[in-house]
């Protein structure tokens, strides 16, 4: 398994297949281009070690020419191509082959033949090292197929993933997660636990309350809990390995979950760096931050208001609540930006009622 960026990818096809593969459509392109002397229209950036390989594999004179076309983002086609770098040479009066790395919705093919079509070639076919017939919406034939595959994102032999990968010789497939892990956060008085309360059972998650866990494992004087304990009884606060250390103990002990809400953690940019690495083992990762936004107004309002009724004594004093929320602010701008970084963050409008509130974090976790 490798992992690039976010992501994870399985060997699927080795290098010697690809080889082969490679081989047939080579014997294919001779045998019809025996008397002609074609040029061969590489797409950038992808196609560059396909179109290398048949090239000098091809028995009789040839040219080659380049395009280079943008049309996927991460791991999704964007649907409209965007030309990059167009044709340089004219094309007029020849025999030319496309060749491409990979034929998917068949948009980027489609362009190039729209490029070509003010050209008045000769004749023109198009070459492709993988097909993903089941995506394929379009009505031109592919006449030179390396090797079929179903909907799968790969990598490797030109392939790239955000621009990775491209250099592995054999080809990788992209590995499903099996969990969905999201990170809750909201300030104090935010109704966070009642939301995480019903999304643990809507989403079948394992809800880590980091409190929780400290209080357990102090509770039950487990190893970890008996060291927090004695950085707390010394008024420090307890270092970022042993909550992690927790933290994962928890995790393991839920090894067949669907997925994770951790919630009042991470809190610190290297809680969140080691919870990556950490889930990066087991080929998981977090799939979002998703953050309850309230207005500090508002907030304190309900907190003073908690306060008359349940008689906690940190709700009850407006100066102390402010300061935890600007505790809170500190933290989360910090933690906003490491999952913003990663197209991670979902600020989620946390005033109205609980089912309102509910409502608009379902639309974001449903996506994630
Ligand atoms: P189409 O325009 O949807 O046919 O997609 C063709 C282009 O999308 C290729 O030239 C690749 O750049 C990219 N692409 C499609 N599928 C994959 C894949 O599985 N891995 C990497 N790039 C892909
Ligand atoms: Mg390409």
């Amino acid at each position: 398994m490798i992992q690039l960026q976010d992501l994870f990818f399985q060997k699927f096809i080795s290098k010697a297949e690809v080889k082969g593969a490679v081989n047939d459509v080579s014997l294919k392109i001779n045998k019809d281009y025996k008397e002609k002397s074609p040029v061969f229209l590489i797409v950038l950036n992808g196609a560059f070690f396909f179109g290398a390989d048949i090239i000098k594999k091809f028995d009789g004179t040839c040219e080659m020419s380049f395009v280079k076309v943008n049309s996927y983002e991460g791991t999704e086609s964007k649907g409209a191509v965007s030309t990059v770098m167009g044709l340089d040479t004219t094309l007029k009066n020849r025999d030319v082959i496309i060749v491409e790395d990979i034929v998917d919705s068949g948009n980027t093919i489609e362009a190039i033949l729209k490029m070509l079509k003010q050209e008045q070639v000769k004749s023109c076919k198009i070459a492709t090292m993988f097909y993903k017939p089941l995506a394929f919406k379009k009505n031109y034939p592919i006449d030179y197929v390396g090797m079929e595959i179903e909907n799968d994102f790969i990598v490797g032999y030109g392939l790239d993933y955000n621009e990775l990968g491209r250099n592995l010789s054999a080809i990788y497939r992209l590995k499903p997660r099996k969990m969905k892990n999201i990170v809750l956060f909201g300030p104090p008085g935010a109704g966070k636990g009642t939301q995480a309360e019903y999304l643990k059972v809507k989403y079948n998650l394992v809800h880590i309350s980091t409190g929780d866990v400290f209080r357990y494992n102090i509770k039950n004087e487990t190893k970890l809990g008996i060291l927090a304990k004695s950085y707390m009884d010394n008024g420090d606060l307890v270092p970022d390995e042993v909550t992690i250390e927790m933290l994962k103990a928890e995790v393991e002990k839920n090894n067949d979950a669907q997925g994770f809400i951790f919630d009042g953690f991470p809190r610190t940019h290297s809680q969140a760096a080691a919870l990556d690495s950490f889930l990066a083992e087991k080929g998981e990762g977090i799939n979002g931050m998703v953050a309850l936004e309230v207005d500090e107004n508002l907030l304190v309002e309900r907190l003073l208001q908690r306060g008359e009724t349940s008689g906690r004594a940190d709700d009850q004093d407006e100066s102390k609540i402010r300061n935890r929320f600007n505790e809170y602010k500190t933290k989360t701008a910090v933690l906003k930006d490491y999952y913003e970084d990663q197209n991670k963050y979902f600020g989620i409008q946390g005033v109205g009622s609980i089912e309102e509130v509910t409502e608009r974090l379902c639309k974001v976790i449903d996506n994630l």
